[in-house]
């Protein structure tokens, strides 16, 4: 059957997808609604799909967050450790120049609504210039991303200030001189509250429980670079011995008036910060319990204290949404997520998502891998298994780490053991580092 193939998003997951199938020379379209690639990279003052800060410089040092068949040295040896959020936008630009990505994407376009009219047929509707139209394809890939829909938290009571999320927060400068709260021990929570605290009156942050801060930089190198030299050991060996070096390295939480941590490492999504403990210490951040209920002005905590504030800004995180799916045909806003690989779906084998995985470490080199995958699997060089209904479930019921149960946790793996698992189906020669160069209409 002649392939007719539907990406939808050019982020880094999505021009990965295009790269790998143009690859195999298969006839692909791929959406944006943006005007350039980069999707979450590409920062703007104002509210878009993007979810990165002025300040946002990556979690995941340059080493653990390239492409493979672009890497940073490729592109520019003098990239920082940890990236800002223009030098991989820039990055990720010049991967779809160097591939010639740009002529199969096309821009300023919103994908609608995608309906399943029979195996191998899609009809999508598109928005272009404002005008609907329905097109066909035989296979969708799903790269929307899902760090753009905020998740609001819900209290009893009315507060009267500024309630905004994380998504909406884009630069310090507005909280100059206010009282503000930050909800959320993520990185969204510590970065804004960090970045705050440097122009607020007042900058505090509430944790509903403990979170284990993990520095950059261990014994001068990129933490996950010297975390990536024990992944051969298994998971739980691994995450008992970083439990035992942050312990040393910094302490308990209580020396910083912060909760005990009760997880293992793993146990919630970790966050990466070097200045957070630094401001608390430094009395510009104060650490806050969870919020009993809000009242005009004022915040109520569980622990029975109070503060007037002027902002909240709630860093609770993104829910995994598929507005282009009819929610009864697919919706795992509420996980569970039972995709093999995080990618096949256990009935349909015409839909398949790239990204949408929350790695320990960087999405995009899984991406990568992901894509490679599919591009071989849609010519016919990987067989889907057999018993694919299964390893869907075992994705459900056999995590790489069995996470405490909170809306955040549906989609977790391990970089290192998802990379190997990811390798085992490639051939060895899978890196493909030259641009290929098949006509369009091919
Ligand atoms: C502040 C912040 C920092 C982060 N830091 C890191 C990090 O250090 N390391 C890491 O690996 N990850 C990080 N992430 C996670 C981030 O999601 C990934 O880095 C990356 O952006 C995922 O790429 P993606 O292509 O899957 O999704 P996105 O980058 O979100 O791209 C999705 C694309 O799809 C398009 N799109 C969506 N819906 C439609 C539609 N209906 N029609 C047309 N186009 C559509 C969007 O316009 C966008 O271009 C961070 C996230 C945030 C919010
Ligand atoms: N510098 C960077 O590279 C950077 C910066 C920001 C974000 N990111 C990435 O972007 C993604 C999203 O991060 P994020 O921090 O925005 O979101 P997140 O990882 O989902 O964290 C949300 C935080 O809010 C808490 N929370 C959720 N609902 C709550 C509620 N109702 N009341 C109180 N607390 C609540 C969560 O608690 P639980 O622990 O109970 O779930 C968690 O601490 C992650 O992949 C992250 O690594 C990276």
């Amino acid at each position: 059957m002649q392939k007719r193939v539907c990406i939808i998003g050019a982020g880094p997951s999505g021009i990965t997808a295009l790269k790998n199938l143009k690859d195999k020379d298969i006839d692909v379209v791929c959406y944006d609604r943006n005007t350039e690639v980069g999707g979450n990279w590409i920062y703007s003052d104002d509210e878009s799909h993007s979810s990165v800060f002025e300040t946002t410089h990556i979690i995941s040092s340059k080493t653990l967050s390239q492409y493979e068949d672009f890497t940073f040295d490729d592109f520019d040896k003098t990239v920082a450790d940890y990236p800002s959020h223009d030098e991989l936008r820039r990055y990720f630009q010049a991967y779809a120049k160097r591939f010639d990505l740009y002529s199969y994407i096309e821009f300023k376009t919103i994908v609608k609504h995608c309906k399943r009219i029979a195996n191998n047929e899609w009809q999508v509707t598109i928005i272009q210039n404002r005008k609907e139209q329905i097109e066909i394809f035989t296979d969708l890939v799903v790269c929307n991303g899902h760090h753009s829909v905020p998740r609001m938290p819900k209290y009893p009571g009315k507060f009267t200030g500024q309630f905004i999320h994380s998504h909406s927060y884009k630069k310090a400068t507005p909280f100059k001189d206010k009282r503000v709260l930050v909800i959320g021990g993520g990185n969204s929570a510590c970065d804004v509250a960090v970045e705050t605290s440097r122009v607020s009156k007042k900058t505090s942050i509430s944790w509903r429980r403990g979170y284990r801060i993990i520095p950059k930089f261990f014994f001068g190198l990129p933490s996950d670079t010297v975390g990536a030299r024990s992944s051969w050991l298994p998971i739980k060996i691994r995450s008992w011995f970083n439990d035992r070096l942050l312990n040393i390295l910094l302490g308990k939480n209580k020396l910083y008036g912060l909760q005990e941590v009760k997880t293992k490492f793993g146990e919630t999504h970790p966050t990466i910060n070097d200045e957070l403990l630094y401001k608390i210490r430094h009395g510009k951040v104060h650490p806050k319990v969870d919020i009993e209920k809000l009242d005009g002005n004022t915040v109520y905590f569980k622990d029975g204290t109070s503060e007037d504030l002027d902002v909240i800004i709630a860093c609770t995180g993104y829910i995994l949404k598929h507005s282009f799916f009819d929610k009864e045909f697919i919706d795992y806003s509420d996980g569970p997520v039972p995709l093999y690989l995080k990618m096949f779906h256990p009935n349909y084998h015409d839909v398949f998502f790239v990204g949408m995985f929350q790695p320990l470490g960087c999405i995009w080199p899984g991406s990568e891998l992901q894509s490679k995958i599919l591009a071989n699997y849609l010519v016919g060089n990987w067989k889907m298994p057999s018993n694919i209904k299964t390893l869907c479930e075992k994705e459900v019921t056999d995590p790489h780490y069995k996470q405490i149960d909170t809306p955040r946790h549906t989609i977790t793996v391990d970089y290192h053991k998802f990379r190997k698992a990811l390798l085992k189906q490639l051939p060895k020669n899978w890196k493909s580092k030259k641009p290929q160069n098949f006509s369009k209409s091919a």
